[in-house]
């Protein structure tokens, strides 16, 4: 059976026939690709192709696929019992080697996803503050938890709309929706509300309107503005953390949120997510404080056996020059074919991080992104895919350069962009 026959099948018995709506395609059309294996940048498909992957799982597997020692770790953790609902001594080692790489965070607690890491970090800050409203910023994912599914277009001062059916008013109520890299608008709201808003929540570098780099200032403007009225700041590093240093990215600029997200990598491509923070605040969870939070397999044996065998190799290998080296030229090179063919795109960049935008003008929030051609990156997703390469299959993504992948696959990605792309 092949992707296509597959897809008809599960759509059956899986709603849409996936167990995440992007995986549908919706965002390109087509069929689904089905995916039977991966190592290192490499995956095999149900249709007897190989892909060179930069989805990576959509963010986890900075180290490639099925790395061997990454798999070896998870097969002993396994054969040691795949859940307790109880203390191991690994979960301990794995909240020491967390705090030590990420000073800010005195002390971590492990969930099993970055929406629920995401959703205890909200309910700790409104514990912690005795306050009810939050501040996030267009076009900045946090998960699917009610109140941070709110969509842009509200206005700043009235409660965000949220973007899916089947979500309480009453949970955006307390939502501000202000845009991304706007800190005037974030200074507006906490002039009139400074007194009611319990945290502003922000992806420190935004991963999921494509990748938008904060302006000079407005994480900065961002840690003052909380500080002055008392609110709490949390940086949702759910994509960022570990991405471009063996620790956050709010630690690596020297701005130290108060609450910080992760997920993704930390898990190594298993299942996890963690929100840490200082003491003080921390104390706050129960069975410390009265913020509620458990969970039956929070701190499970094998993803912390993934987890940590990642953030080991991450330390000890740091792979993120070449990251860095391989994003830039794949980047560099995306702009240099769009520059020579005249076409509407520019590659942002950082990292491994990389997103082709199809617009020629800079993009500093999700009203920038939106007016990217949506058609054209459909086009440029299949023929990527055709030429045997995997992006995200969707415009407002963020692409990943695994530490797996090497100069000849950036070239080849690149060649096939030149080659292929603007002629069809
Ligand atoms: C910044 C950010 N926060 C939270 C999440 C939610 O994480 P998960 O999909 O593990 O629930 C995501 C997922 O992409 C994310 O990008």
């Amino acid at each position: 059976m092949n992707s296509a026959a597959w897809f008809e099948r599960a759509k059956k018995v899986i709603p849409g026939g996936v167990n995440s709506p992007v995986r549908a395609f919706n965002g390109v059309g087509g069929i689904p690709v089905y995916f039977k294996s991966g190592k290192g940048s490499r995956v095999q498909t149900e249709d007897g192709t190989e892909l060179v992957d930069f989805c990576g799982s959509w963010g986890p597997l900075i180290l490639g696929h099925a790395r061997d020692e990454i798999v070896e770790a998870v097969t002993q953790a396994a054969a040691d019992g795949l859940s307790f609902g109880a203390n191991t001594a690994r979960e301990a080692e794995f909240a020491e080697l967390i705090c030590s790489l990420v000073p800010e965070m005195e002390m971590v607690r492990l969930v099993s996803s970055g929406t629920e890491a995401v959703m205890t970090a909200v309910r700790l800050a409104r514990g912690v503050t005795g306050r009810r409203k939050i501040i996030k910023f267009d076009g900045c994912y946090h998960g699917h938890s009610d109140y941070l599914l709110v969509a842009s277009g509200s206005g700043l001062l009235t409660g965000g709309i949220s973007s899916s059916a089947g979500v309480s008013p009453a949970a955006t109520e307390e939502v501000f929706v202000a845009p991304y890299n706007d800190l005037a608008a974030v200074e507006d709201i906490l002039k009139n509300y400074g007194d009611e808003v319990a945290a502003v929540i922000v992806e420190p570098i935004a991963g999921n309107m494509g990748l938008v780099e904060p302006v000079p200032g407005f994480l900065e403007g961002l840690r003052a503005a909380t500080s002055n009225c008392g609110a709490l700041l949390i940086f949702d590093e759910v994509i960022n953390g570990f991405r471009l240093a063996p620790t956050t990215f709010g630690h690596t600029i020297g701005i130290e949120a108060d609450i910080t997200t992760l997920g993704k990598i930390i898990g190594g491509g298993m299942p996890i997510g963690a929100i840490g923070g200082r003491t003080d605040i921390m104390s706050h969870l129960a069975p410390l404080g009265p913020v509620y939070q458990a969970g039956t397999l929070s701190g499970n044996p094998v993803a912390v056996a993934a987890g940590m065998k990642t953030l080991e190799l991450l330390r000890d290998e740091s792979p993120y020059l070449k990251m860095e080296i391989l994003g830039k030229r794949l980047a560099d090179g995306i702009n240099r074919i769009a520059e020579e063919k005249n076409m509407q795109i520019h590659c942002a960049q950082r990292g491994g991080m990389f997103t082709p935008f199809f617009r020629k003008e800079p993009i500093r929030n999700l009203t920038d992104s939106k007016a990217c051609d949506t058609k054209e990156h459909a086009r440029y997703f299949h023929h990527m895919l055709q030429s045997g390469f995997y992006t995200p299959p969707s415009a407002f993504e963020v692409a990943f350069v695994s530490a797996s992948h090497t100069a000849a696959d950036i070239d080849a990605f690149l060649e096939a962009f030149g080659n292929t792309f603007p002629q069809v």
